[in-house]
């Protein structure tokens, strides 16, 4: 019988290494012959290690399982899928937190072996790569125009525009730098494809690279990624074992190279101008735009920057159909964004949908409000420069524009929730520290504005010159959003601004309150 362990940074953090040697200890004790197969993970964390049965009537769950459990599911023959155990889950696709999501790219997730190319061919793999290499350039780009891809890295800026014109820069040496440096605070999804299903992101960056005309890639990964970096080394290696990768791919004599570059763990490198600074072996410092890196980016040279998501998006789009793409969502925003659930939540996970659905259905439909059962009081969506919404914002649809109305972000699809014990003051004042520790220096609203904010804010906090101090501290944020070169600085205002218009009360000092 087939069992499958997930082998994912979350799921190995929660014991799955120790529960698959114990389940091959016991099984050989039993006399059971059991084929332990590690997949990726469904990103169901609340569920973590899941343990999944193969049967006639498909895979069966049990989860969370502890290695103290394994005698008892032995005893149940869990390996038949029989039901009769506590942490029985039934068929794993039935599980209405997964069956309700719109999995286009997390569709393989979970459910094959991630360096399994073999597996990765039997659920449509490389199927986009195919009819990519049976188009030319610029029918590749038209199809992720037509799919409406924004890209997912947090800007969602169209993808297809931004590979036209790299397509159109005229250039010898062009590139695709996959931006794998997933900073925002409560994310993981672009960890979860590296980890689950590393040939799609492969195969997005090949796609990409005949699209443009580009034949080097780059993925660049944050350092805190060590399995990351070790599950995409060794399906590169095979990638270019078996001609997909190099200089004649599947035998069309098109090349394309991929190599993995490991951060050094700084957050204004997931920024994409200082990512290629850094890229280039220097410090992560911002540069100034334009030119865009679309014409001038790594060593001077035409470049892709595009978010994991954004990448992992095309084999499906060149495989089903620019169509099937976006045929999912609303208004301009087409598709699926996976979200993730993250913070006092009760089912935290990953979440794939078309956009639509309101911020109240994710957080309780599938996130089941919050772990702890007190009253959810805010939440931040779209990492730690998202703005925080209270719950008269919480019906607005997932929807890049819908949120733009509510000055809010989508970003990355991070959503960091809190309850009614927060402080909302000590959030405010862990923005503007944040930005403290994170800026690159480069300019002085962000580099000084961030240490004048914390200052500002404890003041308030301490209850002196409330009202001068947050007049101050509202033009100190307009500085900042105004004044600063990139995101990081022009954002941070966002999360402190909000703060204050929805949850005033926290900033007014209390005499018990520590600093
Ligand atoms: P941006 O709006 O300046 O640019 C978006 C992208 O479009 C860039 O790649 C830019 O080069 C490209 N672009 C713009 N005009 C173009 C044109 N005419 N042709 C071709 N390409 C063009 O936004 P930026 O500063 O790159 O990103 C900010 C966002 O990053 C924020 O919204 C935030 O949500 C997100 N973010 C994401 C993080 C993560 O961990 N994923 C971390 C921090 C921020
Ligand atoms: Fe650097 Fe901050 Fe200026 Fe961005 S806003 S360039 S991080 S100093």
């Amino acid at each position: 019988t087939r069992i499958y362990i997930p082998s994912d940074t979350t799921a190995k953090a929660l014991g799955a290494d120790r529960l698959a040697r114990k389940m091959t200890a016991l099984a050989v004790e039993r006399g059971v012959g059991l084929e332990i197969v590690r997949n990726g993970s469904r990103g169901l964390y609340w569920l973590e290690p899941l343990v999944e049965v193969d049967t006639p009537q498909g895979r069966m769950g049990f989860g969370p399982v502890k290695e103290k459990d394994l005698d008892a599911l032995f005893d149940v023959e869990f390996w038949r899928g029989g039901q009769d155990h506590p942490l029985a889950l039934g068929a794993v696709e039935e599980i209405p937190y997964l069956k309700r999501q719109q999995r286009l790219t997390f569709a393989r997730a979970g459910v094959i072996d991630p360096l399994s190319l073999a597996d990765y061919r039997a659920h449509s793999g490389y199927q986009g790569l195919s009819n990519a290499l049976a188009l030319d350039a610029q029918a590749i780009v038209d199809a992720v125009k037509a799919s409406g891809l924004r890209g997912r890295g947090g800007a969602a800026f169209p993808t297809g525009i931004k590979w036209q014109t790299v397509l159109d820069a005229c250039a010898e040496q062009k590139y695709i730098v996959c931006n794998a440096d997933e900073g925002d605070s409560g994310t993981f999804a672009d960890r979860l494809v590296m980890e689950c299903d590393p040939f799609m992101l492969i195969e997005g960056m090949t796609i990409s690279g005949l699209a443009v005309g580009a034949t080097q890639g780059y993925i660049y990964l944050r350092s805190e990624y060590p399995l990351a970096f070790e599950t995409l080394n060794s399906a590169i290696a095979t990638a270019y074992a078996n001609n997909l990768l190099g200089d004649n791919i599947q035998g069309s004599g098109c090349r394309f190279d991929l190599e993995v570059r490991m951060g050094a763990g700084a957050y204004i490198c997931g920024e994409e101008t200082s990512l290629l600074e850094s890229l280039e072996g220097k410090r992560g410092l911002v540069r100034a735009k334009p030119p865009l890196p679309a014409i001038v980016g790594l060593f001077g040279k035409p470049t892709v920057v595009n978010n994991v998501l954004s990448l992992a998006a095309v084999p499906f789009i060149l495989d089903q159909g620019a169509q099937a793409y976006a045929d999912c969502g609303m208004g301009r925003s087409r598709g699926t964004l996976p979200f993730q659930l993250s913070g006092n939540v009760k089912r935290g996970g990953l979440v794939e949908l078309a956009f639509g659905p309101s911020l109240r259905e994710l957080m309780f439909d599938f996130g089941g409000g919050t772990r702890n059962g007190r009253p959810l009081r805010a939440v931040q969506v779209g990492g730690p420069l998202g703005a925080y919404l209270p719950e008269s914002q919480w019906d607005t649809a997932l929807d890049y524009e819908a949120f733009a109305g509510e000055g809010a972000v989508l970003g990355h699809g991070g959503v960091v929730m809190f309850d009614d014990s927060v402080d909302m003051s000590e959030q405010a004042r862990f923005s503007m520290e944040f930005c403290v520790a994170e800026s690159c220096g480069k300019c002085t609203p962000c580099r000084i504005g961030s240490t004048r904010g914390v200052e500002v804010i404890d003041r308030i906090r301490a209850g002196e010159n409330r009202e001068a101090n947050l007049e101050l501290l509202a033009d100190l944020c307009e500085t900042l959003v105004d004044g600063s070169l990139c995101a990081m600085g022009g954002m941070t205002p966002f999360p402190v601004q909000s703060a204050i218009k929805h949850f005033g009360e926290d900033f007014v000092s209390t005499p018990n309150r520590v600093l």
